[in-house]
């Protein structure tokens, strides 16, 4: 039985990775942080008990400021192959904790490479490397653009970049950097943007928010579903050589019309007035359904500039034509269908029922494992099956 360990596998990623490798037939080793609750709900759904002899997933307290722990916990594992996902993620934050971004998200993977050399395991080692390490670097990006970085987050990410082409040409690693654009899903941490403004459409419609808060309308993003991320993952590491590969879906599009996209879908039409940080998204039309919450020019999404970035990345969109041709990527989640699956899930969050075009599309797409999220939908359960 292959084996593999996750770092962060409690994070979106994380966990829709372990899924992916439990349905393999892997035995899967998570490292998880010890808090004073609990953080683990993207995996308690999978989760069993270890004493149990169907128990496949394996969890085991560790940081990545740890080296020493680290060590002892590949060696122990003996993994094929190991998903090095753990970090501190988010862009904004990495401006406000700069140091802590460079010791997690870069120096952490120099810890395990380092493990891995110290110890001569061979396993295999993919790292979650970063469309944002192009920063200002004109689209469309490719392994062959220029990194120009335009942020500690980024920053820390490209040191980790090298670190993994230079451990697989010194010690001869089978080692991958997967350069991933955005890629969200249901499971998305709240404070990234998507999220923020599918939980926020839903919360608006029932009456537990007023206003959305936003930042930089006019950025755009290559936004994927990550279900499909992870599988490419899996794939760097089946190959006959390791090589660094872009994964996106070739599409941009802005922040504005990723909130235009997820009111319309609940039956909101927004009208834009003003510019920079005197902009208001007003309500143009509602449906039938909205007509005793909503009324017509209410405005519902304005600017706050605490939101922007001292640096900012304008637009990121892929190249994707090395993974189409060497590992035969092609996204199957359409925008919409990404923008209505996270809808149909923050809808259901606060108790209104969703148009579920979202989910009966990822599930007609194969993405069938992702039920779990809606199982206590019971608007839903007839579709999903
Ligand atoms: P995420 O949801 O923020 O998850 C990050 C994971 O890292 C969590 O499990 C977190 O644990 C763990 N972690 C943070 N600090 C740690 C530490 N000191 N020691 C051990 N674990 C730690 O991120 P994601 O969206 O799944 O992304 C996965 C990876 O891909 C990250 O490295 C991210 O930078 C990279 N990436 C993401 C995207 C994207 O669009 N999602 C695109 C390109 C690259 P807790 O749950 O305890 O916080
Ligand atoms: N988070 C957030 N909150 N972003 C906002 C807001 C807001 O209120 N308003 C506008 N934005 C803009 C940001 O300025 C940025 O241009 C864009 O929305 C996307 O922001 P995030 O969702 O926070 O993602 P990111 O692109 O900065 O970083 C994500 O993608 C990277 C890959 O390119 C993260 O997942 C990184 O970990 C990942 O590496």
């Amino acid at each position: 039985m292959p084996r593999a360990l996750i770092t962060g596998i409690t994070g979106q990623d994380g966990s829709y990775l372990a899924e992916f490798l439990l349905a393999k037939g892997y035995e899967v080793h998570g490292i998880i942080r010890r808090a004073s609750t609990f953080n683990t709900h993207r995996i308690d759904h999978i989760y069993i008990d270890p004493h149990e002899s169907n128990a496949k997933m394996l969890l085991h307290y560790g940081d990545l400021s740890d080296p020493g722990l680290l060590t002892e916990l590949i060696y122990n594992i003996i993994p094929d192959e190991i998903y090095h996902l753990g970090a501190q993620s988010h862009v904004r934050v990495s401006f406000d904790m700069p140091e802590f971004t460079g010791n997690i998200t870069g120096l952490g993977t120099t810890r395990i490479l380092d493990a891995m050399r110290r110890s001569g395991i061979k396993s295999r080692f993919y790292q979650a490397s970063s469309s944002e390490m192009f920063g200002s670097a004109l689209p469309p990006q490719s392994e062959t653009t220029i990194f120009q970085p335009q942020s500690p987050y980024a920053a820390a990410k490209l040191y980790a970049y090298w670190l993994t082409v230079n451990y697989r040409e010194a010690y001869n690693l089978y080692a991958c950097n997967g350069i991933l654009f955005n890629h969200e899903s249901p499971r998305r941490g709240e404070i990234f943007v998507t999220r923020k403004i599918t939980r926020a459409v839903s919360n608006i419609l029932s009456g537990k928010q007023h206003k959305l808060f936003m930042g930089n309308l006019d950025a755009k993003r290559d936004w994927g579903f990550a279900p499909e991320y992870v599988e490419m993952m899996y794939l760097m590491l089946q190959q006959e050589t390791a090589d660094d590969y872009v994964v996106g879906t070739s599409e941009s599009y802005s922040v504005r019309e990723f909130i235009n996209t997820a009111f319309l879908y609940a039956g909101v039409e927004i009208e834009w007035l003003g510019e920079g940080i005197q902009t208001q998204g007003i309500v143009k039309s509602t449906s039938e359904k909205w007509n005793d919450r909503l009324q017509i020019g209410q405005v519902l999404v304005e600017i706050d500039p605490r939101y922007f970035r001292p640096t900012e990345v304008d637009y990121l969109k892929a190249d994707i034509s090395k993974a189409r041709q060497k590992l035969g990527w092609e996204p199957r989640i359409t925008f919409d269908e990404l923008v209505n699956v996270m809808m149909d899930y923050d809808l259901l969050q606060v108790g209104i029922t969703p148009p579920s075009k979202g989910i009966n599309a990822v599930v007609a797409k194969g993405f069938g494992w992702t039920n779990h999220e809606f199982a206590n939908a019971q608007a839903l359960k007839n579709d999903i099956g």
